[in-house]
């Protein structure tokens, strides 16, 4: 049966991760997948996410299956860490979430409920968008468009092309957004350009899904929210997918959320037993160990505050690297980096061709996307100049 089964080339991402790990050389620089590594190379834990696993290995009396919403404190941390205090409240019993595997998982979940709702929506998504949004939205059925978002002449957003493109969508089409640090660009909104965002999808009846996944990663807990939030106060209806891969730094424990907002609770419940008919048909029930983690820092006062403070240094990290590698850079080629210190997250276009990446891959041991997508926060003090100087010989 499978004698003549194609084998299929690594993803765009993960096979360039593995490529690298390959690589014998000790000075390699792994600037590939969106994951943040710390002054020292490492990808840490948080210190509340230890105290919460220790005290869960000594609790914890039972294996048994999740229940197929998830973990009731992870699900509503996630659901007032996303919406704030003033948005929940406004929105009560419209708002519904169900645990899922990772940000991935919840994408999936929110297409399968869109595909049952209405089969026929086109997904509008961003040029360039994540790359992997298409297949996992696309194998459940729903069709794309794409707007332009990301300008190579501009080295940011193209605002009115994107408004432009919108304008066309039908009435009922979804709306994919990246709720921050845009992946692959870094570049988002300004919170001006949300409002627009947030009239045009209410006049044209769009519907908003929102990506979440880097929430507290570019600005802050509440500032990465800003634009979300601006958008559910003029539209009734939203698909949010969370991730806790990177901002609670659970990775490989595939922690997320999918959040439904409906237009009133019956919608909301609506959402949710669809998600949950279309976990079963897969994969049945969320994993435990991470959303219980999560769960547990969400919902004490100490290990949350202790997450947000060690969230805001990981922050100001990233947004410190930006700036010290925009000016090694410049420096070091007499040219304009600028643009990176404008972006927010972990990513960045440098705005080399595929070739000038591949050379930089094959003749200097520094891995990065074919797209020239770095993961900023795979700089450290150690590799920056060794970087600077490679991408300074490639220009
Ligand atoms: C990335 O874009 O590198 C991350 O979102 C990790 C992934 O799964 O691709």
């Amino acid at each position: 049966m499978f004698d003549s089964l194609p084998i299929l080339p690594p993803d765009s991402i993960l096979g360039l991760a593995a490529a690298c790990r390959a690589d014998p050389d000790p000075d390699k620089v792994d600037l590939t997948l969106g994951v943040y590594m710390d002054e020292s190379g490492l990808c840490p834990v948080f210190e509340a996410v230890k105290q919460a696993q220790q005290s869960l290995v000594g609790e914890e009396q039972t294996k048994v299956y999740m229940p197929p919403q998830g973990d009731a404190d992870y699900v509503s941390g996630i659901c007032a860490l996303v919406l704030g205090t003033a948005t929940g409240k406004t929105l009560g019993d419209r708002v519904s979430a169900v645990q899922t595997p990772g940000g991935c998982g919840a994408v999936r979940l929110g297409a399968e409920v869109l595909f049952a709702a209405a089969p026929g929506a086109t997904v509008w998504v961003s040029d360039p968008t994540w790359p992997v949004h298409i297949p996992l939205m696309g194998s459940v059925g729903l069709q794309f468009k794409t707007y332009r978002y990301y300008s190579p002449e501009l080295r940011g957003l193209d605002f009115e092309a994107m408004l432009a493109d919108l304008d066309s969508a039908a009435a009922g089409d979804v709306v994919l957004l990246h709720g921050c640090c845009h992946n692959p660009s870094g570049v988002d909104p300004s919170l001006a350009q949300w409002g627009a965002l947030a009239e045009l999808l209410a006049e044209r009846h769009l519907l908003p899904m929102i990506d979440f996944a880097y929430q507290g990663m570019g600005a802050g807990l509440e500032e990465d929210a800003a634009g979300l939030r601006a958008i559910l106060e003029r539209v009734p209806e939203m698909i949010i997918a969370v991730s806790s891969s990177k901002n609670i730094g659970l990775y490989r424990e595939r922690a997320g959320a999918v959040v439904f907002v409906g237009g009133d609770a019956r919608a909301a419940d609506a959402m949710t037993s669809q998600a949950i008919a279309a976990a079963r048909r897969v994969y049945s029930m969320p994993p435990a160990h991470g959303a219980l983690l999560a769960g547990r820092v969400l919902s004490s006062p100490e290990l949350r505050a202790s997450w947000q403070v060690e969230l805001a240094q990981i922050c100001e990290r990233i947004n410190g690297l930006r700036i010290d590698f925009r000016d090694a850079l410049a420096a070091t080629t007499g040219r304009n980096f600028d643009f990176i210190g404008k972006e927010n997250g972990m990513f960045s276009f440098l705005g080399l061709s595929v070739e000038q990446a591949q050379r930089l891959r094959t003749e200097q041991s520094v891995y990065m996307l074919d797209s020239s997508r770095i993961n900023v926060a795979g700089l450290n003090a150690r590799n920056l100049p060794r970087v600077v100087d490679a991408v300074a010989s490639v220009l």
